[in-house]
């Protein structure tokens, strides 16, 4: 796709004015050689089909309702990839220092330093206040990336840390076992109280496609997976999507947003 093809929302051009300052052909001169070299890491969907651009968590209902919180809070957004949805929160008033993006592969955080430059072509100044972490979280030190380095960090510190976890897009990439040790974990690091929102592919039951690597949870599983680890309050939002199936499968595929207490 060359760069005029490219269709850019106007969310996505105003964070970059913001954030950035840079206008609509900077941003899709950007977008192109991030799309490059984000696909020779993993050929996900949203980074061939330019979404990686758009700040995903606006259309996440619950965000809306949750931004008078997020000046004060400390948020951690899980499989932030290039770190769009965590520089949008800056622009909506967050403390970036108050922000952790955190995601396996710190090769697309650190990508994501050359997607949000300044529009001088500098490092963006915000961006050395932003925590960005890559590694397991079940072991002891994650790493901290810095623009060009990275040093230990202790997995521990996170403990009831945050105030908001946000997850887009990531459940459904990983096994029942796989989604369940992350919720844990989730809940773990959450103070309490705290609160955990994000948005999954959905079905209107749970099917693995992958030969049980992956998983999309029904409303009903995903409530049931959130209530037995330590959630309450759980609230789902089912927007049914347009896929191509064979017209006979029964099977309805939603986008489900998410709102969840840690149970106190
Ligand atoms: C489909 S992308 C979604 C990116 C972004 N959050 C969004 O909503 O568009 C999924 C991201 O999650 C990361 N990821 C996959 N498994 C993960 C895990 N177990 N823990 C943290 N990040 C993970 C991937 O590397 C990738 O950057």
């Amino acid at each position: 796709m060359g760069a005029e093809e490219i269709t850019l929302q106007e969310e996505t051009i105003t964070l970059f004015k913001r954030y950035c300052g840079i206008d609509v052909s900077e941003i899709k001169r950007r977008g192109q050689s991030i799309r490059a070299g984000g696909l020779q890491i993993q050929s996900y969907r949203c980074i061939d089909s330019y979404r990686f651009l758009f700040p995903r968590i606006l259309s996440n209902p619950f965000y809306k309702r949750l931004r008078e919180k997020i000046p004060n809070s400390r948020i951690f957004d899980i499989g932030c990839a290039f770190g769009t949805d965590l520089r949008q929160m800056v622009v909506d008033g967050a403390n970036p220092e108050l922000l952790y993006g955190f995601d396996i592969h710190g090769r697309f955080i650190r990508m994501g330093f050359d997607l949000f430059r300044d529009h001088t072509g500098a490092i963006n100044p915000l961006d050395l206040k932003l925590n960005f972490l890559a590694g397991n979280l079940n072991e002891p030190y994650l790493n901290l990336i810095h623009i060009d380095d990275m040093t230990q960090f202790k997995t521990n510190t996170l403990d009831s840390a945050m105030d908001l976890v946000h997850a887009g897009s990531v459940l459904h990439l990983l096994s029942e076992t796989e989604g369940e040790e992350l919720i844990k974990k989730i809940n773990h690091i959450l103070k309490s109280g705290g609160i955990f929102i994000g948005r999954t592919s959905g079905a209107s039951e749970k099917i693995y496609p992958e030969n049980r690597l992956t998983t999309i949870h029904s409303p009903k599983s995903l409530k049931e997976l959130l209530t037995s680890n330590g959630f309450a309050q759980i609230k789902i939002v089912a927007d049914e999507r347009e896929v191509i199936k064979n017209p006979n499968d029964a099977i309805t595929y939603f986008t489900l947003h998410f709102l969840a207490y840690k149970a106190i």
